[in-house]
């Protein structure tokens, strides 16, 4: 990318990221922080007390509750300093996966929390791998440093081989537990103290000469002092420093190490993302490289969330502009479809609340409500044929059979089902043989979500029940040899909610056997939405 021209300002100004993290590591009370800093909430504490007020509304944001986790993801936007920051937030439940990996999709930086006492958890590491599949830079914040965490090499150590990636100090934390007072900020020689009266106000920030300054014995008592020279010294002996092309093309992160519930290292993680981090960045169709900073509007649904308010049974779908810059009213191609959409009424997310988006700029999410004509992985355009690519679709890992328990909403259920489909909240598939529906998902708990979305939501109440099949695979290749197969094998054929050819089975040896017989064929685990 070295030969481009500067983007225009207001993209170039655009800072698009995710927050990864196991769960309870920080990831809401940074965002929280965040949002705080970057004037979209007034106090902490509100994106909860909005949470719960929203949950109190349906049984099945009850379920989420009580289940403590966080099931819809949104996506907000706020100015930091210069920039523009648009946080798309991810579900953290591991049995939601595949949505989170979608959301990655939209993303240009991810910020990776981790508990300063435990390290990198068994989830960080899965997001993490997802990213690193997408070269995503990776910026790292360790949290609850205010509490007894462990020793900063260590920490430092096991991300750089739990997850082979480098790491650079661009903070060192000075104390830890009840003993930690701060962090000497290495990338411009800072002090940061922090602020334990008051855990909304922004620590202390001391213009240093150096680790020699004399000012820094006037702030930290001398055994700390010494232990944090002693430290940086061999840190800069050890560690490679910061060099942000590294860190752009995703193989080393920055860390910084702060309290996000103290409001402490929060603003340099937020300088961080806005100095070093990834302007919007070009997006991969399958017809050529879409760069932001071209005129026309072109952008690709991430996400679809159904329902969002249960009293208009509306959905959003998310967008993620690839380039130009987008004003309401356009009217745009919706590519799959081939029909012109107006896009008169696009919502921008702040914080909680929605705001009608009077325009956006490439890098920037915003929500299109719609009746259903928007799916996931579907472009718009100005009017150029454009698939984006990238967007995964993955084999559902467990399957069940659906049916009503109530004989009379039977028919009905297929078009809540359809709809949960495009949803991207489970796969739904119609067996060629026998009537109902098989329903795939990726992790159990989503059953029960479903259960009670669908009796919520459509007023059906429905049980889900064991299947005979374990294993889905799309199948692919020439359309002869497809329907060679499927004449054959019509058991284990079934169709998903986009018509494509489904092969259901219980065993490996039935894959085998289909790959042997049909070697133009391919089952795959996989399949690109768009
Ligand atoms: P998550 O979204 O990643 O799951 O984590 P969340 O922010 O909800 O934080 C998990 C717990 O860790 C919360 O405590 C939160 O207050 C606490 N926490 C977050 N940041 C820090 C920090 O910098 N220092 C310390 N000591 N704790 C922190 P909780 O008891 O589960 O919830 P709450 O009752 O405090 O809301």
């Amino acid at each position: 990318m070295t030969n481009r021209a500067p983007l225009p300002a207001e993209i170039a100004r655009r800072r698009t990221f995710a927050i990864i993290a196991h769960p309870d590591a920080g990831k809401t009370t940074l965002t929280e922080k965040f949002l705080l800093f970057g004037g979209a909430i007034q106090m902490a504490g509100q994106v909860r007390a909005k949470g719960e007020a929203r949950r109190t509304r349906s049984d099945f944001m009850k379920l989420e509750q009580d289940r403590g986790i966080s099931v819809s993801a949104s996506a907000m936007s706020f100015d930091f300093k210069q920039f523009r920051f648009n946080l798309v937030d991810t579900p953290g439940h591991s049995d939601f996966s595949e949505d989170t990996y979608r959301t990655l999709t939209a993303v240009d930086t991810a910020v990776m929390v981790i508990d300063g006492a435990k390290g990198v958890e068994s989830q960080t590491r899965k997001l993490f791998e997802v990213c690193r599949l997408r070269d995503l830079p990776i910026v790292t914040f360790c949290n609850k440093m205010d509490r007894e965490a462990r020793d900063t090499f260590e920490i430092i150590d096991e991300i750089q081989e739990n997850l082979a990636i480098d790491v650079a100090p661009a903070s060192w934390p000075i104390g830890q537990g009840r003993d930690f007072l701060g962090c000497y900020d290495l990338l411009h020689d800072r002090l940061e103290l922090m602020d334990r009266a008051d855990r909304n106000r922004v620590a202390e920030s001391l213009k240093i000469e150096g680790l020699d300054d004399p000012k820094l014995a006037e702030h930290l008592p001398a055994d700390l002092l010494a232990k944090l020279r002693e430290e940086i010294e061999m840190a800069r002996e050890l560690l490679p420093a910061f060099d942000r092309a590294r860190f752009l093309e995703g193989t080393m992160t920055p860390i910084w190490f702060g309290s996000a519930i103290n409001s402490f290292g929060v603003k340099e993680l937020m300088d961080g993302i806005g100095e070093y981090g990834p302007e919007p960045e070009p997006q991969k169709a399958a017809e050529r490289m879409v760069m932001p900073e071209e005129k026309p509007v072109t952008g690709f649904v991430f996400k679809v969330q159904a329902n969002m308010d249960p009293k208009h049974r509306d959905r959003v779908a998310f967008v993620r502009l690839a380039s130009g810059h987008f004003e309401r009213g356009m009217k745009l191609l919706h590519v799959r479809t081939k029909k012109p959409m107006a896009v008169s009424s696009p919502v921008l997310f702040l914080a909680a609340d929605r705001e009608l988006a009077e325009e956006a700029w490439a890098g920037d999410i915003i929500g299109i409500p719609n009746h259903g004509q928007l799916r996931i992985g579907d472009a718009l355009t100005e009017g150029e044929v454009l698939h984006f690519t990238g967007i995964p679709s993955f084999a559902p890992e467990l399957l069940q059979s659906v049916r009503s328990t109530d004989p009379m909403k039977a028919k009905h259920l297929e078009k809540a089902l359809m709809q949960f489909a495009e949803e991207g909240a489970a796969k739904v598939f119609k067996p060629s043989i026998g009537s109902g529906f098989i329903v795939g998902v990726v992790g159990a708990l989503q059953f029960d979500v479903l259960a009670s979305r669908i009796e919520i939501e459509y007023g059906i109440p429905v049980r889900f029940e064991p299947s005979q099949f374990t294993s889905a695979r799309w199948v692919q290749g020439p359309k002869d040899a497809v329907e060679k197969l499927v004449n054959a094998n019509k058991q284990h054929i079934s169709i998903d909610h986009d018509g494509d050819v489904v092969f259901l089975t219980r065993l490996q040896w039935d894959i085998d056997r289909v790959l042997r017989d049909y070697p133009e064929v391919k089952l795959s685990a996989t399949k690109e939405m768009m």
